[in-house]
């Protein structure tokens, strides 16, 4: 088998494909023969050093996979193999092959794609846990994403059309267009207007109910004063950290000094919440993540899960694909496949 290996912390060149031999699945897990891998942001963050989750170099990242069950081990049910499956994997999935947990293997529903399929565990799963379960997000409320023509910012925005909330959404002006067509109410353009002053014009000075930010540092803290009275904070990312130019050490002392620190008195008198989400750290909660994927695959049966695949790239143009996300060009998810 072959896999895409992070040799050393850097550039998109430290990415290299070498082979492996085979992996044989253990009792309870599939063997996938990988059709299509799904890019996260967290895998560019690894190959820079500035993600404390992931393994050290040399090392293997991806979070998720789709594909064909080649093999089951002792326990799994044999009919199994054949099957079209997407799956969660804990890192390892920029391989053509993978053993997998049987409960982080999900079969795809008819309508979709290999490549719309491994578009959907770690964007609808993370924007799931955001929105319905935490942020609870209610019909008639609102809802500012950032980053809302990215992977994750695409499928909150699914969500909350779906609970027929407000919608507003922060993202490169390219991107406005398309963010419009598939529903978003108000797109705002953060990187050349503040986005505090157009939310609260666009409000009447409330603010809105809900807030999902995935960049961190000073962001959180205007983000948080966006809030109207009932607001709620989602913090699930520090996509800032990649804008300094600094070493790996200052530039995590530089996030933490940015970041804002929250007094309970001053939660209380304001009626706001925040809240935390890491979803690479849910995975002794397998049965929750399995109840909102089930949620999550109904809603693609149903039509209002609409996994957007913006580019594909080869397996052999993994740093391509990095660069095309670090380049901001990205509308929705980038995915690599495998041509097996
Ligand atoms: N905690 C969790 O469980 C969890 C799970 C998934 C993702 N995340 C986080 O969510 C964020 C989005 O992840 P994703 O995989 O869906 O990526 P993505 O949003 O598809 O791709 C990156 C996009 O983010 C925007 N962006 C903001 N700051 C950026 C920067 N410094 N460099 C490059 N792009 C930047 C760009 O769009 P615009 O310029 O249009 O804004 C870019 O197109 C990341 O911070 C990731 O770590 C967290």
């Amino acid at each position: 088998m072959k896999q895409i290996v992070i040799t050393k912390y850097g550039d998109t060149d430290v990415l290299k494909i070498q082979e492996r031999k085979d992996p044989k699945p253990s009792a309870g897990e599939v063997l996938i023969a990988v059709k299509a891998i799904g890019v996260n942001f967290a895998d560019i963050l690894a190959r820079k050093g500035l993600y404390p989750d992931a393994p050290k170099p040399p090392c293997v990242v991806g979070y998720e996979v789709s594909g064909v069950i080649e093999a089951v081990g002792q326990g799994v049910d044999s009919s199994m193999p054949g099957k079209s499956v997407l799956a969660l994997t804990r890192f390892n999935g920029y391989s053509d092959k993978i053993c997998v947990p049987e409960r982080q293997v999900f079969v795809i529903p008819g309508s979709l794609d290999f490549e719309r399929a491994a578009a959907i565990p770690v964007n609808y799963l993370t924007a799931y846990q955001l929105i319905c379960v935490m942020g609870g997000l209610r019909k008639g409320e609102s809802i500012l994403i950032h980053n809302a023509g990215g992977g994750v910012g695409l499928a909150a925005l699914d969500i909350s059309l779906h609970l027929e909330a407000t919608t507003y959404g922060t993202s490169s002006a390219n991107k406005h267009s398309f963010l419009m067509e598939r529903g978003l109410n108000h797109a705002l353009d953060y990187r050349h207007r503040d986005f505090l002053s157009s939310v609260m014009s666009l409000t009447d000075g409330r603010g809105v109910e809900l807030i999902i930010d995935p960049i961190g540092g000073k962001n959180w803290k205007k983000s948080y004063r966006a809030l109207r009275s009932t607001g709620r904070l989602g913090m699930f990312g520090v996509s800032t950290v990649t804008e300094s130019t600094m070493g790996r050490v200052f530039r995590f002392i530089k996030l933490l000094a940015q970041m804002p620190w929250y007094n309970p008195l001053g939660l209380m008198n304001a009626n706001k919440s925040v809240f935390g989400v890491n979803l690479g750290h849910m995975w002794k909660e397998g049965d929750k993540i399995a109840g909102w994927m089930q949620e999550i695959l109904k809603g693609v049966e149903d039509g209002w899960v609409r996994p957007h695949v913006d580019r594909t790239f080869l397996f052999e143009q993994a740093g391509e694909a990095h660069a095309y996300i670090e380049a901001r060009k990205n509308i929705g998810k980038i995915v690599l496949v495998t041509g097996g």
